[in-house]
């Protein structure tokens, strides 16, 4: 095993809040191991640009309290190509760069582990997403900041909503999986949550409908993950007007809200522990895995299953929401 002498650190595809802290996280303890960084701009595209830069502790001062990356990201095409990753370990191997953190997801795992297999570099990944979709961590960083700005919108509309007697859909994001529109649903009240993983809560939401008791409500919040099968939550409003034209409905999609914010106390939590532990991770010789935190417990998940497996919204939840909802 050789000693890890310098680190290239980069963010890769949507931001999250909580990648600054992590960003401060793996530059300090790098740092404390006298491990020179690079920070690494646009994740792939940086790479292959050759746009890098050291970074010192100092350097990563006052940035764990806001969103965004400050390394920027980018989702970068030329990296799927053997070409463009070539032009990538080239640029790394010449400013020594000798083992690679990637706070990310998915895609951006994906081609750490072809960087490993064409060019020996070794990648540790740290979850990063708003969408906590990730298989090898019970939260990704970003969800925890993500579903309280969704929420805290909802506690908004809800008061329009009572004051109108309306029906309100709330577009949340979560283009393949439900997680957010789950715990904002849960958190937001809401009388129905739809999410990718479910197919038939429109069937349960019309026996709903036009169940007697549910007319006393004088108002309700639908919960909407923008990766539903019934389209989104504008699609819904206009199914449920044709069916119920006497009900007032409003749509608010929330949008990429959800991604900005200042990352909460739990996100810079995580965020600081995953970017330490990702550190500690490389000098031990690991590569190709990712780190998370599982019922409480450090885990490194092989890239390999990170990317294969998945991570089901609690089917308890689901049941638990819609007794709750009545
Ligand atoms: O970060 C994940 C995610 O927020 C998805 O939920 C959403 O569909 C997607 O990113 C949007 O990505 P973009 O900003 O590239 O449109």
């Amino acid at each position: 095993m050789n000693e890890l002498k310098t680190l290239g650190l980069y963010t890769s595809g949507g931001d999250a809040p909580g990648m600054n802290a992590c960003i401060r996280a793996v530059v300090r303890t790098a740092r404390y191991n006298n491990i020179k960084v690079y920070g690494i701009k646009r994740g792939y595209q940086g790479m292959i640009d050759d746009d890098m830069e050291e970074l010192s502790s100092r350097s990563v001062a006052n940035i764990l309290q806001s969103g965004g990356t400050i390394l920027k990201t980018a989702r970068c095409k030329a990296f799927y190509e053997p070409e463009g990753r070539a032009i990538a370990a080239d640029n790394l191997r010449k400013r020594g760069i000798d083992g690679l953190v990637c706070i990310g997801g998915n895609g951006s795992y994906t081609g750490a582990m072809k960087l490993f297999e064409e060019h020996s570099i070794p990648t540790i990944g740290v979850p990063g997403t708003i969408d906590n979709d990730l298989f090898g961590t019970d939260f990704t960083i970003g969800y925890d900041t993500a579903i309280n700005t969704a929420v805290d919108a909802i506690d908004k509309i809800r008061d329009t909503a009572d004051s109108h007697n309306r029906v309100f859909m709330v577009e949340v994001m979560g283009r393949d999986s439900g997680f957010i529109g789950m715990a904002v649903g849960i958190s937001g009240g809401a009388e129905a949550i739809f999410i990718p993983e479910e197919k038939d809560e429109m069937t349960k939401l019309i026996e709903h409908f036009n169940d007697s008791s549910r007319r006393t409500k004088s108002f309700s919040i639908i919960v909407v993950a923008e990766g539903d099968e019934q389209g989104g939550a504008l699609a819904l409003q206009h199914q449920l007007e044709e069916r119920y034209p006497d009900i007032d409905i409003r749509t608010t999609i929330l949008g990429h809200i959800q991604r900005g914010g200042r990352p909460t106390a739990r996100d810079r939590v995580l965020a600081s522990q995953l970017g330490y532990e990702a550190v500690r991770a490389l000098i031990k010789g690991e590569d190709s895995k990712a780190v998370g935190i599982v019922a409480g417990q450090l885990t490194y998940t092989d890239f390999k299953d990170a990317i294969a497996k998945s991570k089901k919204v609690n089917p308890e939840l689901i049941r638990m929401a819609e007794i709750l909802s009545h």
